[in-house]
């Protein structure tokens, strides 16, 4: 890792262990170009950036500025003044004109990487120390100063970008976009690998080739969302898991985004990240900053495996604070889909035993235990006890709980409000809406104005009375309706396009000052499913459900999805009961318990009524849980076949840092007539070392499974999977 600044060539060049990133400083104006991110190189190629090719540089020919500003790959383009590629910025200024361009005026080398204020961010660790380009650019006629950072860690090829807009006029600004990342690259054929989706259908890999004009993805549904991820990637064409170019961008932010290619008349291609500039006007009053959230950019020269790799450590040594981090999360058993709301102490006490017997560790409550909340139709906000429920109160049933030997977590929707609630009742100002118009509902319930502090305080305030009320060591955060009606009473006319970030800033405030106060909480957050899991959240809680849907065959696609940017330990993964509730599915115990293990793992289902056979596999599982989640949760993800691809199978594995130990799932979708062995080829072993297979005689060497592969044998019906475990022997 290095930060270097070349007086003669006025260039930063910025180096990982693999990849460098260059910048340079351009004419008399001082025109921030960007001159190449790739393998690491040595020298610095100033070619890239063609200034030697009048008439395009302003100081010798400024007949052709124009030229010039439509073609010069920059690091942060402004608006309005000749570049007609789509801006990182745009404003309107005190005389009400758009007109910007950011051009260089300083520059700092520091040690370390500064924390954003109020903002989830990577950081420094023990495993990696950090080092941060703060290059500062600045717009005089508007006023205003732009401070781009870089970050790099010792131990990490991503490069982490954040934009900060300083307002240093005596005017306000207002600021329509400012995006935190934006990057020209040399044309190349790549493509756009994306992940959409939807409810119970998360993070599905997408790839298109980029055709010219603008290509985006994003939300501005007030979260990271369901359909669209805050993550892309520029895959070089032909590119596979082993090799290729491949740049991916993931936003560390829970709320609206775009990422956006612009593919130009020359070729080029213009990269864009950042807070979606749809529904957002922010005032800068003078002397104000505005920090917007950072990207992390991973570049891998082996293809997309390396990629997600790279994701994967980068959140592990430096995104994630939680105590659990490191830690085998307790298995769990969540009563939603065993119950959904039709639930009582007694009940959930039999689940309880039961799931103890079986090995279990906590029993997790989820939606339905507060207010008179029966159904999805009230109580969203009273957050005190249903005592027709849970007779003898909250802090009985936990008590209970603990003495049958288990932890006890709980469900809470903090950030909404029914209308159905004494909450609303007593304040109706606190949701948000536009006055006069008639709000919209969603699973019969508001959004609360989380732009005010004294909601903010009064949400802080009433969940942490529960959890002080009783020993409860896990919480599930869900938020289960988007964002509509942007509308706040608090906020003046010029400030309402504050409301979407404001509103971020404060779920991000109340987890921070939860986890401040409940230091040993175990924070997992969930989204109606799947639609808040995002790097943003994951500063706060280790983990994150990943979807509604528990069907061990849907799953596959979702873990892959997800698993191509965040780790394992970080994906919310249950056993749950069959006919699977969302597809209606049957599949075999043992694969739902496999397929659950690739993540945090736990139980989604009525333990007291499943089967004898498969109550009777539970503590099987959990013995496996508790023997492979050490290398699940530390080892590298390889993807060795992608049901998505091929219709028939799916494979992927963990292969410890040391390379001792592997975990392969695999998993047969569909049987297929005369096909009784696969042979699949293994990847991330040492080719030198001899791995012996859990449950079979004798030892193969890395480079045989690699290369010659390994037989699957009579696996037969839909479906059946097999774990594949080997160690160094
Ligand atoms: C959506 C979550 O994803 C489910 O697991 C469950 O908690 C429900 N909400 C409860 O309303």
């Amino acid at each position: 890792m290095n930060i270097n600044y070349c007086e003669e060539l006025r260039a930063f060049k910025i180096d990982t262990e693999n990849n460098s990133y260059i910048i340079a400083i351009v004419d008399d104006e001082g025109f921030p170009g960007h001159v190449y991110y790739g393998p690491k190189i040595a020298d610095i190629p100033m070619y890239m950036l063609r200034i030697n090719e009048n008439p395009y540089v302003p100081s010798k020919n400024n007949r052709d500025r124009g030229s010039f500003m439509d073609t010069f790959p920059t690091e942060y383009p402004g608006n309005g003044l000749g570049d007609y590629r789509e801006g990182a910025v745009e404003v309107v200024d005190s005389e009400g004109h758009f007109a910007v361009c950011p051009v260089y005026k300083s520059y700092k080398i520091v040690e370390g990487k500064p924390a954003l204020k109020g903002l989830p961010a990577t950081f420094e660790s023990s495993r990696g120390k950090a080092m941060t380009l703060e290059l500062t650019l600045e717009d005089k006629p508007v006023g205003l100063e732009f401070i781009l950072r870089y970050s790099v860690f010792e131990d990490s090829d991503a490069i982490i970008r954040s934009t900060e807009v300083i307002n240093a006029s005596d005017k306000s600004v207002f600021i329509k976009k400012a995006m935190s990342f934006a990057m020209d690259l040399d044309g190349e054929d790549y493509e756009l690998l994306t992940l959409h989706g939807s409810w119970a259908r998360e993070r599905q890999m997408d790839i298109r080739p980029i055709g010219y004009g603008k290509t985006s993805v994003g939300s501005v549904k007030g979260e990271s969302s369901h359909q669209e991820h805050p993550f892309m990637a520029l895959v070089q064409k032909g590119a596979d898991q082993k090799q290729g170019r491949v740049y991916g961008f993931n936003f560390v932010y829970s709320g609206n985004f775009l990422a956006q290619v612009e593919k130009t008349q020359f070729d080029s291609v213009r990269v864009l990240m950042g807070i979606n500039p749809n529904g957002f006007k922010w005032e800068l009053k003078a002397g104000e900053s505005l920090q917007m959230p950072e990207v992390v950019s991973v570049y891998s020269n082996d293809g997309i495996g390396k990629m997600s790799r790279t994701f994967h450590d980068v959140y592990r040594n430096h995104l994630i604070r939680s105590p659990y981090k490191d830690k085998k999360r307790p298995i769990l058993i969540n009563n939603w889909e065993a119950t959904y709301f039709q639930f009582d102490t007694d009940k959930l006490i039999a689940i309880a035993k039961e799931a103890k017997k079986a090995g279990i560790e906590m029993l997790v409550m989820d939606d339905g235990w507060f207010g008179h909340r029966d159904d999805d139709n009230s109580s969203l906000g009273d957050w005190y006890v249903n005592e027709n429920k849970l007779k003898g109160g909250l802090k009985y049933l936990v008590d209970e709980v603990n003495k049958i030997g288990l932890k006890f977590g709980i469900w809470f929707e903090p950030e909404m409000i029914s209308p159905d609630s004494d909450l609303y009742r007593a304040h109706p100002d606190w949701a948000i809406a536009i006055q006069g118009r008639t709000p919209v509902r969603s699973r019969n319930q508001y959004v609360l104005d989380l732009s005010r502090q004294e909601v903010v305080d009064y949400v802080f305030d009433v969940v942490s009375k529960v959890l002080h009320s009783a020993n409860i060591e896990y919480v599930k955060w869900d938020m289960n309706r988007q964002i509509t009606d942007l509308g706040s009473y608090a906020l003046g006319k010029e400030n309402q396009g504050e409301l979407y970030h404001r509103y971020v800033l404060a779920v991000y405030q109340l987890q921070e000052r939860l986890i401040k106060v409940f230091p040993n909480l175990l924070l997992e957050n969930c989204s109606g499913g799947g639609a808040r899991f995002d790097p943003g959240m994951l500063y706060y809680g280790p983990q994150i459900w990943c979807s509604d849907d528990t069907d061990a065959i849907e799953r596959l696609g979702i873990q892959e999805g997800t698993s191509l940017v965040y780790p394992l330990s970080s994906m919310g993964a249950h056993v749950s009961d069959c006919p699977n509730h969302t597809v209606g599915r049957n599949t075999p115990f043992a694969t739902r318990g496999n397929v659950a293990l690739a993540g945090t793992f736990g139980y989604e289902l009525d333990i007291t009524k499943i089967p004898q056979e498969d109550r009777d596999s539970i503590p099987k599982q959990v013995e496996m849980y508790h023997k492979y989640n050490p290398l699940v949760r530390t080892g590298d993800y390889y993807r060795i076949a992608s049901y998505r691809e091929n219709h028939f199978y799916d494979c992927y594995g963990v292969v410890s840092k040391d390379k001792s130990e592997a975990l392969f799932t695999f998993v047969q979708v569909m049987g297929r007539p005369n096909y009784h062995s696969r042979i699949i080829r293994l990847d991330g072993l040492d080719p030198e070392k001899r791995y012996a297979i859990e449950g079979e005689e004798g030892s193969y060497a890395g480079d045989t499974l690699m290369k010659a592969g390994l037989q699957i044998q009579n696996l037969w019906g839909d479906y059946q999977s097999k774990l594949i475990h080997l160690t160094e022997c």
